[in-house]
């Protein structure tokens, strides 16, 4: 997409070292007049842009606006790999898609897709995910993982406890990380994780990793049916959130987790996982397809499968199951 003469500018005053810069050095850089760049300027204040204006210095950028767009996301990103090659979409049918497309056309490892509103957001089990308005996260990431395939689920557990240490970072929330993909608060979910790759059997050639989170939503903008069990950031705490500066720092820490998790291994995820566990040591309902039964949540295995312990005191790992209470 081209970048608008606007874009540049925002990019120019984004980048701007020295803090300030004259009005006669935009127009020179932008190749405009310097009535065009302060045309400029003032429909960017109107649309929430802050600026300090001191004359012989020139223009600073103070704050931008909480719109979500790609200059908004990328001014003051702290990231080295994720998310520098970032789409973004007003609108689209799945970020899902989008990124899979991306990846098979070659995209690099870290190239992040992230829209205001999904038309056919959807979650494990091909259920739908409700992403039709822009209060919300919903973004998906290509890692190209050095990883063995049957070590994929570990990325979802290690997704979710990166996403604990960012939402904990701007306000103490009781989170619990229900197995394997989900973020609670008070019995209600608020968060989901959709890992989905492209593999051979030895070899992982990119992993989607979609994050659909709920930020600024009301309750009543869900449908009727999940009104009672889905929760949003914004529902729990009274005040709505910066989608800007959560996305920036979901980014950082996925990155910076990360390469622990690759220094460390497993145990790294495994502990954090294990103490936030939603239902640790509790009795649960696990459903399969060919079976179902009670048993308590143990803790989770180092190839991210869960542990339970049934009625007859048998452990048994269990790979793909819903869990209900
Ligand atoms: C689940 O809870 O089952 C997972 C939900 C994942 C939703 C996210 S939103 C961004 C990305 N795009 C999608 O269509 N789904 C994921």
């Amino acid at each position: 997409m081209k970048e608008t003469k606007r874009d540049q500018l925002i990019d120019i005053l984004a980048q701007c070292d020295e803090g300030f810069i004259s009005g006669q050095e935009l127009s020179r850089k932008l190749e405009i007049s310097r009535t065009a760049v302060w045309k400029h300027i003032n429909e960017l204040k109107k649309d929430g842009y802050q600026f300090e204006a001191v004359p012989k210095k020139g223009y600073r950028l103070l704050s931008h606006p909480l719109a979500v767009n790609e200059t908004t996301l990328k001014w003051d990103l702290q990231t080295k790999w994720l998310g520098q090659k970032l789409v973004f979409k007003d609108e689209v049918d799945s970020t899902q898609d989008i990124a899979h497309q991306l990846a098979r056309e070659g995209a690099e490892n870290g190239t992040t897709i992230i829209a205001n509103k999904q038309l056919k957001g959807r979650g494990r089990l091909n259920r739908k995910w409700v992403s039709h308005h822009d209060d919300g996260i919903w973004m998906s990431m290509i890692i190209r993982p050095e990883m063995a395939p049957y070590h994929a689920s570990q990325m979802t557990l290690f997704t979710a406890t990166s996403l604990v240490d960012t939402i904990r970072k701007f306000a103490d929330l009781p989170i619990k990380i229900k197995w394997p993909n989900d973020l609670f608060m008070d019995g209600k979910k608020f968060c989901g994780i959709l890992t989905e790759m492209q593999a051979e059997l030895d070899h992982i050639e990119y992993m989607i990793i979609g994050i659909g989170l709920n930020v600024n939503q009301e309750i009543n903008l869900f449908p009727e049916e999940i009104q009672n069990k889905t929760t949003s950031l914004a529902a729990q705490t009274q005040y709505k959130w910066d989608r800007i500066r959560l996305i920036q720092q979901l980014l950082a820490d996925f990155e910076t987790n990360y390469q622990e998790f690759q220094a460390c291994g497993f145990s790294y995820v495994k502990d954090k996982w294990t103490s936030n566990a939603y239902k640790l040591g509790e009795r649960v309902y696990i459903k399969m397809p060919k079976k179902s039964f009670e048993a308590t949540i143990e803790g989770i295995t180092d190839d991210g499968a869960l542990l339970v312990n049934t009625a007859d005191n048998i452990v048994e790992k269990i790979y793909s199951a819903e869990i209900h209470w």
